[in-house]
């Protein structure tokens, strides 16, 4: 990974992902001032620093090889409109792929379309087993996992400590090899 600079990928003619930079502050408090972005993502900001800081910690998942995070871009209007991040774990060959949508682009298939595209490329990383988790109270998450091709594997329970307690956490991987 960090041998080149992290990739742009086009999507489709509507969406993208690009690298996050720190013009993207105002956007990173925007999407973290939404109540269930923070609740799921465990995140907020009271400060542009805070935002600036997150931003600076997503480049250096990059250049340490533990973390790929970009920002969803509606292209016409070359908005960021989410964030789709893998964590990376190059030594045993898996990641793990996580997601939010801004709550003005939702349910245009976004967070969907840019899971399968963060997915394809950390298979095409060289990444055999990309898993994902969601809240088994969070449906939305759910559905986009199903819609991404995810195998549902299991539930964790009580995996996650969330701020109105510890939730159970339902697991799912999509292969390398697995079925378009
Ligand atoms: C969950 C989330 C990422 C979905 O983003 P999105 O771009 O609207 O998702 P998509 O448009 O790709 O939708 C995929 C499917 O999920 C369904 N869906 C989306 N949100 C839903 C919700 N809250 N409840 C039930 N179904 C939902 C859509 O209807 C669609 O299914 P369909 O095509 O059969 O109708 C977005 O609502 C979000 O950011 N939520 C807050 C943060 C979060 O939950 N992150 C995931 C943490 S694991």
């Amino acid at each position: 990974m960090a041998n080149e600079p992290q990739p742009e990928i086009t999507i489709d003619e509507e969406l993208m992902l690009r690298p996050w930079t720190h013009d993207d502050v105002a956007v990173a408090i925007t999407a973290f001032a939404a109540a269930d972005i923070q609740h799921w993502h465990f995140r907020r900001f009271d400060t542009k620093l805070e935002a600036a800081e997150w931003i600076t910690g997503l480049n250096r998942g990059w250049a340490e090889e533990t973390c790929a995070t970009w920002a969803i871009v509606f292209r016409p209007e070359a908005m960021v409109v989410g964030r789709v991040s893998i964590h990376t774990d190059l030594e045993d060959g898996h990641g793990e792929v996580s997601y939010w949508v801004l709550p003005h682009a939702r349910g245009k298939g976004v967070a969907t379309r840019a899971c399968v595209a963060a997915t394809e490329w950390a298979h095409a990383l060289g990444l055999n087993r990309i898993q994902l988790q969601h809240s088994t109270r969070n449906q939305g998450s759910r559905r986009v996992a199903l819609k991404a091709g995810f195998v549902e594997e299991g539930v964790r329970r009580g995996a996650n400590l969330h701020a109105d307690g510890w939730h159970d956490m339902r697991l799912y991987s999509r292969l390398a090899d697995d079925p378009v």
